[in-house]
């Protein structure tokens, strides 16, 4: 029967398939942040959907090569695709924009016939609806300029805080003061004077680069904007990551974690789930080079990649076996800089220090497992968090373990670790009486219609199966 399923594919012995893949994007170009209230432009708008449009031809059309091996052309088909992004408006809207090149209107193909005979399309030429689900880490990040603030993550935070007390920081703060007094003029109104410093060298770099762009009135000179990169590049990878503390990356870490649960299902299912799609901000992309040890292949890996930049892992076989045992399947992973355009394509780059360009499933997961985090619990314990949803893992049961409740921390909810939670209700209504009864109620409220969600989701599977 396998092998029945194998002749239509027709293809030589040794082509190499895709089985699925995971894609991380950054958002397209945006307003300035230091303003606040950020939202994505119409350029960057165009140049996700770009983007998009590539991975469509890459991973969807199927005269591609490289399409996901059964995955829907046209008609999005739900149970195949799974997109998220943090609730934030520009990486929301990337997301979607994203999505609308990777499923276009399908025109006249989305029409349905209901039972008296009408025919019905969907709005806009068939627009196909995607749901973009929340992650719970990266909050308004594109509204925030401190890179940790958003993961919720205490002993992050530190780690990060730790770069502004070290040496390597404090030369550099001296060293650059010129630099940024050069430019003040450019900046005043908008930063203070204490703030025109190297220690906001994202945030300067971001307005002034803005700027360039949208902002007819003549500001920072090219020379000056890419001197303001190099240092803002610096500033970034040191708060993203730090070889000795790890924790230091628990963005990229956690990335990894979603990455790897990803690909886990489409090799568990069988290829029933084909494609994740998250966005993000540049920082979980650096904190994902540092800990993928990308920076051994190139120096490029520590500068913040440009709007619209994507990486993507990909499990890929040679076997001709319909869904292969995992002893058969690889990962490829690939990077591009920027928006996708015209002939452009994503370069492939060896993942751990190795020198390969694939890595074996096996290889990928102890790999994988070393860098990330796949639970809440080991989130906790590596964030040091005792509180909000940390509190069961907590040894401390008494109110004193909640005395250090961040607001953020009761509000977090772990993307894509809903089952050690989940099992834990009872140990919550337990604490309701400690965290006050409207907590519970919110907390209980997003676990129903997370539950209702996965009860859809089992259905579909269970549909898949016996169609
Ligand atoms: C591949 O398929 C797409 C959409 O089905 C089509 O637009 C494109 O022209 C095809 N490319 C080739 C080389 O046949
Ligand atoms: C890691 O961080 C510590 C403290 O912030 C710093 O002293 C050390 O130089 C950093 N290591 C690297 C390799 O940057
Ligand atoms: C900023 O503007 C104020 C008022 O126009 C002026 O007094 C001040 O000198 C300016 N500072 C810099 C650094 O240009
Ligand atoms: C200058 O800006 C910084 C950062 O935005 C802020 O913390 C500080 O209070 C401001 N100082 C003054 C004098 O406004
Ligand atoms: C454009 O640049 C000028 C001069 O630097 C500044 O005063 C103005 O606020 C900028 N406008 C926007 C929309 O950023
Ligand atoms: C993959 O998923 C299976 C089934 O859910 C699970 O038992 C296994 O631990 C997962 N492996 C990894 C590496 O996450
Ligand atoms: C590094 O980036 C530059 C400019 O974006 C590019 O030309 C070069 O090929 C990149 N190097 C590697 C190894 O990817
Ligand atoms: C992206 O390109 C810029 C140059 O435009 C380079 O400086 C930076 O290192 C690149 N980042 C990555 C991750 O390749
Ligand atoms: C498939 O075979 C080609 C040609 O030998 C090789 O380059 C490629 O790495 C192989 N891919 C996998 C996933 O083994
Ligand atoms: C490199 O990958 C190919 C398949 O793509 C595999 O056949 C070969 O054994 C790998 N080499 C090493 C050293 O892992
Ligand atoms: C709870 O106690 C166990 C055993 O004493 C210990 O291994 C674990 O690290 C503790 N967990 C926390 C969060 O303190």
């Amino acid at each position: 029967m396998l092998t029945m399923l194998a002749i239509p594919l027709a293809l030589p012995a040794s082509a190499e398939r895709v089985l699925g893949a995971y894609i991380f994007a950054r958002h397209g170009d945006r307003t300035a942040k230091v303003l606040k209230n950020t939202e994505l432009t119409e350029l960057g708008y165009n140049e996700v959907f770009d983007t998009g449009s590539y991975y469509r031809t890459r991973y969807i059309h199927a005269n591609s090569s490289q399409h996901i091996q059964g995955i829907n052309e046209n008609l999005v088909k739900l149970s195949q695709i799974s997109a998220s992004s943090p609730s934030d408006d520009v990486l929301q809207n990337s997301a979607t924009a994203f999505l609308q090149a990777i499923y276009p209107p399908a025109g006249k193909a989305s029409n349905e016939v209901l039972a008296d005979g009408t025919t019905v399309q969907g709005p806009l030429d068939g627009y196909q609806l995607i749901p973009v689900a929340t992650t719970s880490s990266g909050s308004n990040s594109e509204d925030t300029a401190w890179l940790q603030s958003s993961t919720d993550c205490r002993k992050a935070e530190v780690s990060s805080n730790n770069y502004y007390s070290s040496e390597l920081y404090s030369s550099l703060l001296q060293s650059t003061k010129s630099v940024y007094y050069s430019i003040s003029f450019l900046l005043n109104g908008t930063f203070n004077e204490s703030a025109m410093t190297f220690k906001n060298a994202y945030s300067i770099f971001d307005y002034l680069k803005v700027g360039s762009i949208h902002n007819t009135t003549k500001g920072a000179t090219d020379d000056e904007l890419h001197q303001l990169y190099l240092l803002a590049n610096i500033e970034q990878y040191n708060l993203a990551y730090n070889s000795s503390e790890t924790v230091r990356a628990i963005a990229g870490a956690r990335l990894a974690g979603d990455v790897l649960q990803s690909l886990n299902k489409t090799v568990t299912s069988q290829g029933k789930t084909k494609l994740g799609i998250q966005f993000g901000s540049y920082g979980t992309f650096l904190s994902y080079f540092g800990l993928a040890q990308l920076p051994a292949t190139s120096d490029n890996f520590t500068g913040i990649p440009d709007y619209a930049s994507t990486m993507a892992w990909e499990l890929v076989t040679n076997s001709t076996t319909e869904f292969p045992s995992p002893s058969e399947l690889r990962v490829r992973f690939v990077f591009h800089n920027g928006t996708i355009s015209g002939s452009d394509a994503p370069t492939e780059y060896p993942l751990y220090g190795q020198s390969n360009g694939t890595i074996s499933w096996s290889d990928f997961v102890s790999q994988t497992k070393k860098i990330a985090v796949t639970s809440t619990a080991q989130w906790c314990q590596m964030c040091g968090n005792t509180a909000g949803q940390c509190a069961v893992y907590s040894n401390s049961t008494g109110p004193a373990s909640t005395t250090g409740t961040a607001p953020a921390e009761t509000t977090a909810s772990e993307h894509g670790v809903s089952r050690p939670v989940a099992g834990a209700i009872g140990a919550m209504v337990t604490l309701a009486v400690v965290l006050g009864v409207e907590a519970l109620v919110l907390f209980l409220g997003r676990l129903q219609i997370r539950k209702q969600r996965e009860d859809a989701e089992d259905e579909a599977d269970e549909e898949n199966k016996t169609s």
